[in-house]
């Protein structure tokens, strides 16, 4: 493939020779310094090192506001002499300004720090976790939430988010799932360009912009056994077909900085890894920004046994392409000294530096180093329009898979709602991972939500029933007492927010503690049962997916969980949302994804194919999944070019009319099947959508453009190819369904 051309981190002449200038006059330490990221360490406190505490808060055994408030050291005198380049961890606007204006004034060459945080599903305002977003299939949308973390993270002081992440991955167990968009490529592709977008705008020196970062470079979601920071094994081909296009997507959309990945990838770890970090990243894909390490990932190099110590570790990750030592000091330490006695040439030094201070300078912090205030801040955080985006995000995001007789939605007028669960008065668990600067204080609870929902004499009886892990509160009785003679319960059962996300991988895939023996008490009373999930991934539920009435997959929706949950339930929102990432009827089928490629034996009748003895191979749910409140027919499938060559585009169209009595969004999902090539192919790969919203009884057309370029893949010697052939092709309302046609592309 050749180099991106329209990369937005552009190399702007006149910053080239300032910062050349800028490089000639530093130090070798003040280089070192600017390669250098720290957090504010922590003074001493509960006689803990700054891991042991980041581990409690991690853990949730303190919290965010107790973590800020500790005594802390921030590195005040480093950066008074010029010696680090970036901080991490740091927010609010004066604190930012106090530091900056140390940097700016008290160093001697006056740079300013480059401040980043994780701001991964909003800032203040915290949306729906990046998995349940992508549910939404709505590029806009997404874009926006982006866009408003970027706003309430930059008046906070920050210049720089690691997300967007985009790794692909095909195992719930992984509880990074959570922070993805699921296992397409293609769709997760599109939405790696629209959070950088999102984040960065057309101009990210703008002071409402910030940087984003693409991470985990690279195929960190393909961890065996889905065990976080576990060994990747893949063959190059996988690599590029699968887990990377998500990652040029990114570099395309101009994203100014990559992290790369804590794991080995086919025995070289991401942090010291060549072949990823110069020869994919820069050299193929063009990009010019720079790269971070994971926190602490070049001191692991030596854990991984590819490196004697840490010295070692350091040169191998400045040579591979390396620029940013993430939180340890890892280069500061290890890597004067070689540059002292040549071990390595100063020049791959001052490349780096370059292409670090390039992005402080294409950001405008060279220029405006305090790009926000106190007031500022204040007007932003939680402004009223940022709710009602959470709002919105939050009900696009819900999934429905399950609706029984069409039991919801549900009347605001019933006589009595039971609601149950351990998840249905809780704000915390709602805010998903990775909500560091949230506050569980501005999240809506389910039963709020319900409760503001319904008309006044409606009776909501509410008993938590048990907790989500482990025995104690368990009250099945009174849960039970409480259901039986109501006209419906709402069960709220799932996973706690640190069960997924980092270092939070599951060995199974089950409702956790006794949710489910709460769900069969509850089911006992014959009364119906409608379940509404809390999770961070995909969960193995067959006997909920067998006995429930229905099933709303609202994942952690953020602060605006509650009142999009009851839109759903109550019918003021018709859901819309589609799966994108395959629930499993068994955590023993994992890996299982939709495009997977064609075995020799696909599963039968007979014994001898793909398949188990003792389960079912389909999933419980597949990949683009989602129901509505209506209906939606698919008919009059039109190839409009059935014969093309490589590099043209075409479109297809089908009609879609919703067959049911209420308006409706239907996320209209195009698949192709390579039938014959020179590598075996996935059974199908998503390859466009729309997302329509029809009138009961409306038909339209939708015309779906195919870039026929998008059909390729890595051949044997490792070189994109269209290969010709028959193509099938296939739309419908999710990966199994839809109508069939054909589409030939010619050898020329
Ligand atoms: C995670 C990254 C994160 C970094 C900084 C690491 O442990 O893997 O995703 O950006 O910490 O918080």
């Amino acid at each position: 493939m050749g180099k991106v051309s329209n990369l937005k981190t552009i190399i702007n002449k006149d910053y080239e020779k300032k910062i050349n200038d800028l490089v000639g006059k530093m130090t070798l330490e003040e280089k070192i310094g600017q390669l250098t990221q720290f957090l504010p360490s922590i003074f001493g406190a509960f006689g803990m090192t700054k891991d042991e505490i980041i581990a409690k808060l991690v853990e949730g055994e303190i919290s965010y506001e107790e973590f800020q408030a500790m005594e802390r050291n921030y590195h005040k005198d480093e950066i008074k002499e010029g010696l680090l380049g970036s901080m991490g961890g740091v927010t609010g606007a004066e604190l930012s300004n106090e530091l900056q204006k140390i940097a700016v004034e008290e160093s001697r060459l006056g740079i300013p720090l480059l401040f980043g945080l994780d701001v991964v599903h909003g800032y203040r305002t915290i949306f729906p976790i990046p998995l349940a977003e992508a549910c939404s299939w709505d590029m806009e949308l997404i874009e926006k939430t982006a866009e408003i973390a970027a706003k309430e993270a930059s008046a906070s002081g920050l210049h720089w988010t690691y997300a967007p992440m985009v790794d692909i991955t095909r195992d719930p167990r992984w509880g990074r799932i959570a922070e993805g968009a699921g296992e397409d490529t293609y769709l997760g592709s599109m939405i790696a360009a629209a959070r950088v977008r999102g984040f960065q705008g057309e101009d990210v020196s703008q002071p409402e912009r910030i940087l984003a970062c693409a991470k985990h470079f690279a195929a960190y979601g393909g961890a065996v056994g889905g065990r976080d920071y576990n060994t990747v094994d893949m063959s190059l081909q996988t690599l590029h077909d699968v887990f990377l296009p998500p990652f040029e997507a990114a570099a395309k959309a101009g994203v100014g900085t990559f992290m790369s990945a804590f794991n080995d990838l086919n025995g070289v770890p991401c942090t010291v890894n060549k072949y990823l970090l110069t020869d994919v990243l820069r050299e193929q894909y063009g990009f010019t920004g720079f790269v971070v390490s994971d926190a602490n990932s070049i001191a692991e190099v030596e854990v991984h046994g590819y490196a004697e110590n840490r010295r070692e570790a350091s040169k191998k990750a400045l040579l591979a392409g390396l620029e940013m030592d993430m939180s340890q000091g890892t280069y500061k330490e290890d890597l004067p000294e070689q540059f002292k006695n040549s071990t390595i040439s100063v020049e791959v030094l001052d490349e780096a530096v370059r292409r670090f201070l390039r992005v402080k300078f294409n950001l405008g912090l060279i220029d405006n180093p305090y790009r926000t205030n106190k007031v500022i801040e204040e007007q932003s955080l939680l402004a009223p329009e940022h709710i009602d985006i959470a709002r919105e995000m939050a009900k696009r995001s819900i999934v429905l898979l399950k609706n029984e007789n069409n039991i919801l939605p549900l009347k605001k007028n019933l006589k009595k709602i039971a609601v149950i669960g351990p998840l249905a008065d809780n704000k915390k668990e709602l805010l998903g991972t990775w909500a560091i600067t949230g506050n569980e204080e501005d999240v809506v609870t389910i039963l709020s939500g319900i409760t503001a929902a319904v008309e006044n004499h409606t009776e909501i009886a509410y008993s938590k029933g048990c907790e989500v892990i482990g025995e104690e509160g368990m009250d099945f009785n009174l849960a039970v007492e409480m259901a039986s003679d109501s006209d419906v319960i709402i069960a709220v059962v799932g996973e706690n927010a640190d069960m997924s996300g980092e270092a939070s991988s599951r060995i199974d895939l089950n409702l956790p503690g006794r949710q489910e023996e709460l769900l069969k008490a509850l089911h006992q009373t014959g009364k119906p049962v409608i379940v509404v999930l809390i999770n961070g991934r995909p969960l193995a539920i067959p006997w909920v997916a067998d006995n429930v009435s229905a099933i709303v997959e609202a994942w952690q929706l953020g602060i605006q969980t509650g009142i999009a949950v009851a839109d759903v339930l109550f019918g003021d929102y018709n859901p819309s949302g589609k799966l994108v990432a395959t629930f499993p009827y068994s955590v023993g089928q994992v890996p299982i994804y939709y495009n997977h490629p064609r075995t020799g034996r696909p599963a039968g009748k007979i014994k001898f194919t793909s398949k188990y003895i003792d389960g079912p191979h389909q999933p419980l749910y597949p990949f683009g999944f989602g129901l509505s409140y209506t209906t939606f027919n698919y008919d009059n499938l039109v190839v409009h070019s059935p014969e093309v060559t490589k590099d043209s585009l075409t479109t297809i169209s089908v009609d879609v009319t919703n067959t049911g009595k209420r308006d409706g969004e239907e996320v209209v999902q195009l698949y192709i099947s390579d039938l014959v090539a020179s590598r075996v192919r996935p059974v199908k790969e998503l390859k466009g959508f729309k997302k329509v919203n029809l009138q009961p009884g409306e038909r339209q057309t939708v015309t779906i453009d195919l870039d026929i370029h998008s059909l390729g893949f890595y051949n044997e010697s490792m070189e994109y190819v269209v290969e010709p052939g028959l193509f099938k092709v296939c739309i419908g309302p999710n990966s199994q369904e839809g109508i069939e046609g054909e589409l030939r592309v010619l050898e020329k």
